[in-house]
């Protein structure tokens, strides 16, 4: 009887070892056979003394060798189970180190910001200080003080955005007289910063842009030392050559058009006698593009003499015709503008789109 139930014990065992899929279902099997208390084997072992004595050794023998060997397929179930595991895991988890890491993105400059750091470059090495300015103005500073009183018609030239306590400036000028104030001349100074306008947004247009003003007094400084200035920094800038008769050849041997620029009279009650300077437009050079309203050139900047009136409300002797006292000029350029003609940028909405697709070009 019990040597029957040896033997279909053997064989269920074997093939519970057998399905048994991870170590907590094997642990279970040998509990089932092998346990101290209730396993199936141990129950025959101990039921061994109640045979008679020749029964109880032979099947006590046999017993005993099954139980040997359930515990050796016991333990190359474990095993087999085991590397099992160990595989599935080195599978998961396996990492190749030979793979190039991915880059982490880094951020970089905003071509305004480019721009920006090239003008002062410029400017500095030209003598000019760089100073700055609030962006919530006085009507005194972004209007009287530049000899716009209030019923001036010239203040519809700036639509601006009127604050509770003041406004946004919608030119950099301000700074100069600000500059004026506390310092005498000689001086020669620059100023970027943010100007904002309540106007319609087109190619060239936007309510928020950024400007340049630059402003240079002495004894004698005149017209000539302004166009002088104006076309060094173009051509630096630009790193071309301004209005030589015929295109220079570059070091590399291309041939790089020169920049031309025009002066053309203009108003600003600021300034007397007033300009504004225009480039030929590099992005359709000169033919006549959306970005500069089909005329080929592109409006860079006002530029003119201080005005008299400007000098005695910063607290500067203005210039007499008897001779003495300061004269100086002054400009104000867009500098995303600016920017538009060093990278070919056909609108200035770009700036400001937030778009990485265009920033990341930079
Ligand atoms: C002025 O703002 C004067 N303060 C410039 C000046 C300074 C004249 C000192 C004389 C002496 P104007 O409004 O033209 O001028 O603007 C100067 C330049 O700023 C323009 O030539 C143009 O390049 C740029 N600009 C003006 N409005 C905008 C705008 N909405 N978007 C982008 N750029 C602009």
């Amino acid at each position: 009887m019990v040597k029957i139930s040896l033997k279909i014990l053997k064989k269920q065992a074997q093939k519970d070892i057998n399905l048994a899929r991870d170590l907590k279902e094997l642990n279970e099997i040998f509990k089932k056979y092998l346990g101290k208390r209730d396993g199936e084997l141990t129950r025959i072992l101990r039921s061994l003394e109640k045979l008679p004595k020749q029964k109880r050794v032979k099947i006590g023998r046999e017993a005993n060798e099954l139980k040997d060997f359930l515990k050796i397929k016991f333990d190359q179930k474990a095993e087999e189970i085991k590397e099992k595991i160990k595989k599935e895991t080195e599978e998961r988890e396996w990492i190749d180190i030979t793979v190039p890491g991915k880059k982490p993105l880094l951020g970089h400059l905003h071509p305004l910001t480019l721009v920006k750091r090239k003008v002062e470059e410029i400017f500095q090495s030209m003598g000019f200080s760089v100073v700055e300015g609030p962006e919530i103005e006085t009507e005194w500073y972004n209007f009287d003080a530049l000899n716009i009183p209030k019923d001036h018609p010239a203040r519809d030239m700036w639509d601006t955005f009127y604050l509770k306590n003041g406004l946004l400036r919608t030119h950099t000028t301000p700074v100069d007289v600000r500059y004026m104030e506390k310092n005498q001349p000689p001086l020669r100074i620059i100023t970027i910063g943010r100007c904002f306008r309540h106007e319609a947004t087109d190619a060239s247009h936007e309510s928020n842009f950024y400007q340049l003003d630059g402003l240079m007094v002495g004894k004698d400084i005149s017209v000539a030392n302004f166009k002088t200035v104006i076309e060094e920094f173009f051509k630096r800038f630009f790193n071309r050559d301004s209005n030589p008769p015929t295109a220079l050849p570059s070091p590399s041997g291309a041939q790089r058009a020169p920049i031309e620029i025009r002066m053309r009279p203009s108003y600003f009650p600021f300034v007397e006698p007033g300009f504004e300077v225009d480039i030929t437009c590099f992005i359709c050079g000169g033919k006549g593009c959306s970005a500069c309203s089909k005329t080929g050139w592109m409006e860079m900047m006002g530029a003119g003499m201080v005005h008299p009136a400007v000098f005695k409300n910063s607290g500067l002797i203005p210039p007499s015709s008897r001779g003495g006292g300061w004269q100086g000029f002054a400009f104000g350029m867009g500098m995303d503008r600016l920017a538009m003609m060093k990278y070919k940028i056909n609108d200035i909405r770009l700036f400001y789109s937030g778009d990485l697709r265009f920033l990341t070009q930079f």
